[in-house]
């Protein structure tokens, strides 16, 4: 019989690696309360008609990239309906915006989410077809700022602490202004005038993009056509003179909080709801993602909660890859070691078995993390173990329980002493390199 296996383009994740993961999402918790977000959670599946919608029936992710069935009426009163598995989380939160009238607070509502997206793309490194993303959204009634460059600024400073936080290194920001929604169309007007004459000369691609959506050549990597789309003309000069006047601010904001960036103006960003300011963040080539090396993007979307049927909220977000994230810190090579248990508890011998189940109980009551070995392995095998997992090896054979005197030995130290029940604990918890200092001087 043939075993099974995760589907293609899905993966387990595994002890040890899992702790790297709650570090980064323990981080991104604790960066985003400490400026004011709350979490949200939406459904991972929505109508497909929210995707379609919001995010626009044209870009890849929704023509080709969506885990799409039609949901069978269970009952007369039911109907069938169209639902998708939620290929990005922004539309979802904007739906419950809406949904939940959070606008009528009069509030800007600042939310984050951390959860597995789905997307049907060729998977390789860095892209997977479940994924995840820890996200940010900005949005609100117009009285409430939600249209401010400094909101934009803020959320791009937040992002350049917490990679600096989680220890990423050589980061690079790319930030763009994509227009009004009376701006783009200008710009992509000039684009198909600009590339009617030439785009015979490019790639198969490109020249079905020059007609279907002409933006989307600007994200093109193929090399035989980089001299011509540089040459193409440039979405500054098509802002009015708002959307001019709010990517200044957004960048003078940046400048005087000293946070670096670069403005692209090929960033134009695959989906359609971008309004304004567009961004990435990417890290050199060498950092673990291939090809794949956007960490993250995201923008403004002024129009998105109008485009589904809300009031006029406008707002700003990004979308963290999580699976790309801690490729970059495996690859930069700060992964912490895994952090051991405090102890690993030898029953010598199985009739201490039970002792050293009620000695582990104790400890972790006491807020300590604990294995407890078994009493049939030898002392060899216990002591191999425990180092495997643990920064302690507590022994507990009969005089032990008798005494409650304990032999405890430090693995960093390679020391072995006899501590004291009641001094367990804290012996447990110094630092190995405390407890040299400790031992010298009761040496001395
Ligand atoms: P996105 O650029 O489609 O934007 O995705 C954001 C990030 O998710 C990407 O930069 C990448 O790191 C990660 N990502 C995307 N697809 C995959 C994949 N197949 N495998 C692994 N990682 C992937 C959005 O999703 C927007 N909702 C972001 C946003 C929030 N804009 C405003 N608010």
């Amino acid at each position: 019989m043939s075993t099974l296996k995760a589907v293609r383009g899905t993966r387990d994740l595994l002890p040890p690696e899992t702790q790297l993961w709650n570090r980064v999402e323990a981080t991104a918790r604790a960066v985003f309360s400490r400026y004011g977000f709350g979490e949200i959670r939406t459904p991972i599946f929505e109508a497909t008609e929210l995707f379609a919608r919001g995010v626009g029936e044209e870009t890849d992710i929704v023509s080709k990239e969506m885990y799409t069935w039609e949901d069978r009426a269970r009952a007369a009163s039911e109907k069938a309906q169209s639902l998708t598995l939620r290929p990005e989380n922004t539309a979802g939160v904007v739906r419950a915006y809406i949904e939940h009238k959070l606008g009528d607070t009069g509030n800007l509502q600042k939310l984050f989410y951390i959860g597995p997206q789905f997307r049907r793309e060729r998977p390789q490194r860095g892209r997977y077809r479940q994924f995840w993303q820890i996200g940010v959204e900005v949005l609100g009634p117009v009285s409430s700022g939600a249209e401010s460059p400094i909101r934009d600024a803020e959320i791009l400073e937040m992002l350049a602490s917490l990679l600096d936080e989680l220890g990423i290194r050589n980061w690079q920001l790319d930030l763009n202004s994509v227009g009004s929604s009376t701006d783009r169309p200008r710009y992509i007007a000039a684009l198909r005038e600009a590339l009617a004459p030439v785009k015979h000369l490019m790639c198969e691609d490109n020249q079905r993009r020059a007609e279907t959506n002409p933006l989307r050549v600007l994200d093109s990597k193929d090399p035989n056509d980089q001299e011509l789309i540089n040459s193409l003309p440039k979405i500054a000069d098509f802002l009015d003179e708002a959307s001019t006047a709010h990517f200044a601010q957004v960048r003078a904001a940046l400048d005087a909080c000293g946070v670096p960036y670069t403005v692209n103006p090929r960033l134009v960003r695959g989906l359609d709801y971008y309004t304004r300011t567009t961004f990435e963040f990417t890290v050199p080539d060498g950092s673990g993602l291939g090809t794949q090396n956007a960490l993250l993007g995201g923008g403004r979307y002024d129009g998105l909660s109008e485009m589904l049927g809300g009031p006029k909220a406008p707002g700003i977000g990004f979308a963290i890859g999580e699976d790309r994230l801690i490729l970059t810190l495996q690859a930069q090579a700060l992964e912490t070691t895994p952090t051991k248990l405090d102890a690993y508890i030898a029953p010598l011998g199985i009739g201490q078995n039970a002792a050293a189940l009620a000695l582990a109980r104790e400890l972790r009551r006491e807020g300590l993390s604990v294995e407890v070995g078994d009493g049939s392995f030898r002392m060899k095998k216990s002591f191999e173990a425990a180092d495997k997992v643990a920064r302690h090896i507590v022994l507990l054979g009969e005089d032990e329980v008798a005494t409650g005197v304990l032999t405890v030995k430090t693995f960093a130290t390679g020391e072995q002493v006899k501590v004291d029940r009641t001094l367990l604990r804290s012996h447990l918890l110094i630092p190995s390199a405390s407890k040299q200092v400790e031992s010298k001087a009761n040496e001395a």
